[in-house]
């Protein structure tokens, strides 16, 4: 929805008019209405239509709240397949003014509904009604999920609905061959896959939607989303992780009278914070069970370090984790989009690893000894600051750069760093994407993982602490490694995937599109399934009597030869598969 875009006018410095355009959809507040997804909509703000101050780059506080009290004034409405469009609205907005609405499909077709005020939601939901069915009964819980029921004829068209899903990696090589150069690729890759504004906005309305099943327990709680849905590294699909915020109940901030006197809520002791996130989480997730329209499988693991309740919420798709006492996470999505939000170039570079990454299973939706997305994320932040001169600045510049408004300790933890994007100086590195891309895999590709750490807090890679084979310092808790799970085999994939992928790069970047328009090449070449098919398989085989290049001119050769990924059975094998 139009109305809290974030991130506006980024600093662009030195990059090209093109791609200064194609980051345009996510930095500038104008709404993307795609050739694919076509937005319907009523009525839309002019005002934040256009970005008019560029240099207002919110920050993640500012948005966040903005997103929240909007997705308050939202509704989730299930809808038949083909109703009147304008009578469905004209019959809404007799409870108030509609700011925006859309329509998507997930098991059935459903409108987000956004009211300009509060009191439009409530007057819905009084001339809402319980339907008793006979032969069931339900629980009279009320929420803002709800499902139209309409009398009329068949004959109306399919409304239009928004794509809430990526397209899948072989329509994507297809696309990104016919760029023109590298940079392009990785635009068009990001363009592809980062989060549309409606999908934030549906995140949002799912955190809405659950706060008021909280709220039964905890009438003033928040539910706020962190991870990839606010840390601008978000790819459709992702999951949606939220953290149970009891901080306005806790009334941390209560000033007292200074009269000597002073009131305290008798409360039930826990043997620890822990305990109490534990039972708290029980609650909820027991709650969210049997109440809950539309959340189904609800499990409840409350002994895992971080102890969370995991449900699909069916109406919008999304694999939810809700967790409680995560302020670091916060605080850690925080940080990553400050630093996606400083150059042009960080995004569609994480993008681009990330996807990468999944291509050739270094990372998993399923957890285990990979690669996780927040540590490549982290390991692309290191290599930046790495730059000469740096793209971004290490942590200890940004907490240099704070005020006093900016200071966080949490858990003893001092998390401080500086959150307004105008206080932060301008860089003057003008590396091409295709450039850091290649200087990425060589870096890695040679990264002394046996002695040396990554810490994004100095910017240098210092001792390693511990005997992982992997070893990343938590930002803001450094005795923790946040790569921890990662095994000596998957680091060897790692590296062996940057060594590979960096000369494969180096022979696309060269080449330049090739003339045959659909012809892999570039990152298109880089992300074909068959590369890694060909890796594990040829290479293995091969390894010991061949050198590493003659190992990669064969496979580049044998792309060259495979015409598109669609027709290859590598490729056909992986169009099914769903990438995060
Ligand atoms: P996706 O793979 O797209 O879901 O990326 P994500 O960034 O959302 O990762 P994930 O869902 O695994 O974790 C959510 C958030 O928790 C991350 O963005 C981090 O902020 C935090 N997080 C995840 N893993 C770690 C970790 O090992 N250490 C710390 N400190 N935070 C982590
Ligand atoms: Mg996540």
């Amino acid at each position: 929805m139009a109305a809290s875009i974030g991130m506006c006018g980024l600093n662009m410095s030195g990059r090209g008019s093109f791609l200064r355009s194609l980051q345009k959809n996510y930095f500038s507040c104008r709404r993307k209405v795609g050739s694919k997804s076509v937005a319907t909509k009523v009525q839309t703000t002019t005002k934040t239509d256009e970005c008019e101050a560029k240099d207002e780059r919110k920050t993640f506080d500012t948005l966040q709240e903005e997103r929240r009290e909007q997705a308050e004034r939202s509704v989730l409405i299930s809808c038949p397949p083909k109703i009147s469009e304008k009578k469905f609205l004209k019959h809404l907005s007799r409870h108030g003014n509609i700011n925006n609405f859309f329509f998507y499909e997930s098991f059935g077709i459903y409108a987000v509904v956004e009211f300009s005020e509060k009191d439009g939601i409530a007057s819905l939901q009084e001339a809402t009604s319980i339907t008793s069915v006979s032969h069931e009964a339900t629980v009279p819980f009320k929420t803002r999920l709800l499902s139209l029921k309409a009398n009329e004829s068949n004959s109306q068209p399919p409304v239009q609905c928004l794509q809430q899903t990526p397209i899948g990696v072989n329509k994507l090589v297809q696309k990104l061959s016919r760029e023109d150069s590298i940079d392009q690729q990785s635009y068009s890759l990001m363009e592809e896959y980062q989060l549309t504004e409606e999908n934030i906005c549906l995140r949002f309305l799912v955190c809405s939607l659950l706060k008021d099943i909280a709220a039964a327990y905890f009438p003033e709680c928040i539910i706020r989303p962190f991870g990839s849905s606010v840390n601008g590294f978000g790819k459709l699909g992702c999951d949606l992780d939220m953290f149970l915020d009891l901080d306005a109940i806790s009334g941390r901030n209560i000033k007292q009278a200074g009269d000597g006197f002073s009131l305290e809520y008798q409360m039930k002791r826990t043997s620890s914070e822990r305990a109490a996130t534990q039972s708290i989480l029980a609650v909820i997730g027991e709650c969210v069970d049997q109440f809950a329209p539309g959340c189904a499988g609800v499990q409840k693991i409350l002994n895992a370090r971080c102890p969370l309740v995991r449900f699909a919420h069916q109406p919008s798709g999304f694999q939810c984790d809700l967790t409680a006492n995560n302020r670091v996470a916060m605080k850690s999505s925080e940080l990553l989009y400050l630093y996606g939000g400083l150059d042009g170039r960080v995004r569609p570079m994480v993008f681009t690893l990330r996807c990468w990454a999944r291509v050739h299973g270094l990372t998993s939706t399923i957890p285990g000894a990979w690669l996780t997305n927040f540590s490549l994320t982290v390991m692309v932040i290191f290599f930046l600051q790495k730059r000469s001169p740096a793209i971004l600045p290490t942590l200890d510049q940004l907490r240099h750069l704070a005020d006093p408004r900016d200071k966080s300790v949490i858990e003893g933890n001092d998390c401080t760093f500086v959150r307004d994007f105008r206080r932060i100086p301008d860089q003057k590195n003008t590396e091409t994407l295709e450039n850091l891309l290649q200087e990425f895999f060589e870096f890695y590709g040679n990264f002394a993982f046996s002695r040396m750490s990554i810490n994004i807090r100095k910017g240098k890679e210092q001792n390693k602490p511990e005997v992982s084979p992997l070893h990343i310092q938590n930002p803001f808790e450094p005795a923790l490694n946040v790569s921890k799970n990662v095994n000596a085999t998957q680091l060897e994939r790692l590296v062996t995937l940057c060594q590979e992928s960096a000369w494969l790069l180096q022979q696309g970047g060269a080449r330049g599109r090739s003339p045959a328009r659909d012809t892999p090449w570039g990152l298109a070449a880089l992300l074909l399934p068959s590369v890694s098919q060909a890796i594990k398989t040829k290479g293995k085989k091969r390894r010991a009597r061949e050198p590493a290049s003659e190992r990669i001119k064969t496979l580049l050769d044998s792309l060259k030869g495979s015409k598109a990924a669609p027709g290859g059975s590598a490729g056909a094998a992986e169009s099914s598969k769903k990438l995060h």
